[in-house]
């Protein structure tokens, strides 16, 4: 039996990547901040009966022993980690740069950069000895260069998570670690992360974001099915797995007058 390990897999898209990877019989060690919020997720995931085993671990990304003493934990569990995924992240104040804390500014890019380096470091280490495994990073805004108020220490973040996990997937290589690396691109999810910022505070939506969001946006698990699937499939190194495709979110803005999707009723 697989085993795979998300990171920051309370709630979102790593919860509902969890969901779905155990449809497909892995057993999932979800990870978060707080014991409680893996409690309550161990306890959803445990209502649809599957062979996998749910287990958890508080894990602050931000912390280089945190994510080892994570591993050990899957692999003392499990016996092994097959599929790694980094997907802890936070969103930023709807702020200029200049307007934001150096503590905001530390923890946007700890979390969204550094937690993702370190997770991907860790998994690397341990698969690359047993040369097999896969590990995979969450792209967001940014990642493709698009810019906008008040998302540069976001984007910026992402951008250069695009950047390692390509160089990451070119190291696999040419040291024949028999890994495999990938980004999954989830588009754009009506979760928590869209309505607030570093984790808690509220953010308030426009009117037009609501209506953008209304048209490109899906619930995480509809995205996470998608991604679990071509992530089960996927046996090549350095794949872009993409939810919101150009071609869909084109169709999507050309049917638009139909669609009666509302998020924040
Ligand atoms: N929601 C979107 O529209 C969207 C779009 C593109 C990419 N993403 C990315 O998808 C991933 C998941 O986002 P989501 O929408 O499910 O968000 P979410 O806020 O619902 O979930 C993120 C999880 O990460 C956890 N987390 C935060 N800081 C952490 C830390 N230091 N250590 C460990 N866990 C931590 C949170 O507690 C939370 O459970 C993120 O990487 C995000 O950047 C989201």
């Amino acid at each position: 039996m697989k085993t795979v390990v998300i990171t920051g897999s309370a709630r979102g898209l790593g919860f509902n990547l969890a969901r779905f990877f155990r449809e497909y019989g892995f057993n999932v060690v979800i990870s978060d901040l707080k014991e409680e919020n893996l409690v309550k997720a161990k306890r959803n995931l445990m209502k649809t009966k599957y062979e996998g085993k749910v287990s958890y671990k508080t894990c602050d990304v931000t912390k280089l022993n945190e994510l080892e003493e994570l591993l050990e934990f899957a692999v003392k569990k499990f016996k092994n980690v097959d599929i790694w995924i980094n997907n802890a992240g936070v969103n930023q104040p709807q702020k200029a740069i200049w307007e934001l804390s150096k503590k905001e500014i530390n923890t946007i890019l700890d979390v969204d950069l550094k937690g993702c380096i370190y997770g991907s470091k860790v998994a690397m280490e341990y698969m690359s000895e047993n040369h097999s495994g896969a590990i995979y990073n969450i792209e967001g805004y940014g990642s493709n260069d698009a810019h906008m108020l008040g998302l540069n220490m976001y984007g910026t973040s992402k951008r250069a998570v695009t950047y390692f996990t390509e160089s990451l997937a070119q190291e696999a290589e040419i040291k024949n670690t028999g890994v495999i690396v990938g980004k999954l691109s989830p588009g754009i999810m009506i979760t928590d992360f869209t309505t607030h910022s570093l984790g808690d505070n509220a953010i308030e939506l426009s009117e037009k974001t609501k209506k953008v969001y209304n048209i490109l946006g899906d619930k995480p698990e509809t995205v996470a099915k998608f991604l679990v699937d071509r992530m089960i499939r996927n046996h090549k190194n350095g794949v872009k797995i993409n939810w919101l495709t150009n071609g869909k979110a084109f169709v999507r803005f050309l049917t638009a007058g139909f669609n009666k999707k509302n998020f924040f009723e």
